[in-house]
């Protein structure tokens, strides 16, 4: 296949720890072929907002740089995420009558479009509507109206939404890169899109990534997406909470936490010793491995804490809305901070249901490298983009494909800021 029959797609994750730059070629089975990588430190954002331009844009573009070179491509698009504590959700009710004897696929986008007009937050715009399901007339619980006769069709919706501001910086970072950004999604989403199985949703699932600044969360009940929220704290924090615990530099609290690290301290042999280095030019001191489980084990713990209350409110919420809330399939974590010894059995104590590390899937190439917690939300960003081209492809049978291409590159992004 010639390089320009590929069809690529492109995730750039601009995170608190990271800047990931992947490239995929979408096969036709559905798989994304990674082919490209480029990975940086992040320098000038914390907590998924941006505080220093011209650092953010220097990260970005090495990163971009490396992920080119690797796959031999030009970049010119790529698909971004977002996070951050302004991202909110809400979910909504849509209504059409039904035009002909049966729904057609315009019904189904009006009735998704008209739940869009209720108020959000000021500064804020709409980010993701997601369908949950329809029901036409009396009967409820419709995934795929498409075909079915009735009256009237109602949607259930899932909006996420930003505020305006923060999405227009990074957008402005990625900009500067020379680069135009396909679509903006939320990170949590994408993670979501990259960890979970659809027996999962169906069954009722939480994904956490938990990243260096910022826990994203999304919930899924009966196949639908029910919730999504950032909470503001994640790894970042045990690294300075060891930092100050033993008055070590921050990069080496970070390198001790990663190669000594353990959420749980029954994990941990009593007489193990560990090497810290010291501030200021001291000699380095040893310590008991258990010392340094006891700063990570509260913390960890803690930040779980977090997301589990945020779950009982949401327990509460659905119940009102007479929504089923059952985690069947239990939590799934990803994000770095996800890759500490003794994850699995901390979440549990917490969590009291079963959890897993969730790694992308569906993926090829060059899995080595990506196949990891820390990349699930820029796999999720491929998976999306995948599914526009795969659209396109479809409307494009129609329409000259020409059209299809300028739809994709004037996306709402252009449009609307
Ligand atoms: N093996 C490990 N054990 C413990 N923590 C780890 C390990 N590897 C990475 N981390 C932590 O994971 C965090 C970075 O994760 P990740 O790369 O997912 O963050 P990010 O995407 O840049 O940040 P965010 O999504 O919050 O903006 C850091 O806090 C880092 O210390
Ligand atoms: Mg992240």
């Amino acid at each position: 296949m010639k390089a320009t029959e590929k069809k690529l797609v492109v995730g750039l994750e601009v995170g608190t720890s990271k800047v990931l730059a992947l490239v995929g070629e979408v096969l036709p089975d559905g798989i994304v072929n990674i082919i490209g990588v480029g990975h940086c430190p992040s320098k000038g954002v914390d907590k998924g907002g941006v505080n220093d331009l011209e650092s953010v844009v220097k990260s970005i573009q090495r990163a971009v740089d490396q992920a080119e070179l690797m796959a031999d491509c030009q970049i010119s698009s790529v698909y971004l995420s977002l996070s951050g504590k302004h991202i909110r959700c809400q979910n909504e009710i849509g209504m059409v009558p039904i035009a002909d004897e049966e729904v057609t696929a315009e019904d189904v986008d009006n009735v998704v479009h008209t739940a869009k007009s209720v108020r959000i937050l000021d500064e804020h715009r709409i980010l993701h509507v997601i369908a949950q399901e329809y029901s036409i007339d009396l009967q409820e619980g419709i995934k795929n109206p498409v075909g079915l006769s009735g009256v009237r069709m109602k949607a259930k919706v899932h909006l996420i939404t930003c505020h305006n501001d923060m999405a227009r910086n990074i957008v402005k970072a990625v900009e500067r890169c020379g680069l135009k950004v396909d679509q903006l999604i939320f990170s949590g989403l994408a993670s979501s899109y990259a960890v979970l199985t659809d027996d999962e949703k169906e069954l009722g699932v939480c994904v956490i990534d938990i990243g260096g600044g910022t826990m994203d969360v999304t919930v899924y009940t009966d196949g639908a997406l029910r919730h999504s929220v950032v909470i503001p704290y994640a790894g970042n924090v045990v690294t300075s909470d060891i930092a100050y615990a033993f008055g070590a530099p921050p990069m080496d609290a970070e390198n001790i936490k990663i190669r000594y690290g353990c959420a749980v301290g029954s994990l941990v042999g009593k007489d193990e010793v560990i090497d810290v280095p010291s501030v200021g030019g001291r000699p380095s001191r040893s310590l008991q491995r258990q010392t340094l489980t006891d700063v990570i084990e509260p913390r960890y713990s803690e930040l779980l804490a977090l997301v589990q209350k945020e779950l009982l409110v949401l327990q509460e919420e659905l119940k009102k809305q007479n929504i089923k809330y059952q985690l069947a399939a239990g939590i799934v974590l990803t994000g770095g901070a996800s890759q500490i010894k003794g994850m699995v059995e901390c979440a549990e104590k917490v969590f009291k249901n079963q959890v897993r590390i969730g790694q992308p899937l569906n993926i090829s190439g060059l899995t080595d490298y990506v196949q990891k917690p820390y990349c699930s939300t820029t796999i999720g960003l491929l998976h999306y983009g995948k599914q526009d081209l795969l659209n396109d492809d479809a409307k494009d049978s129609n329409k000259s494909s020409l059209k299809g291409i300028a739809k994709r590159l004037t996306g709402w992004f252009k449009k609307e800021f």
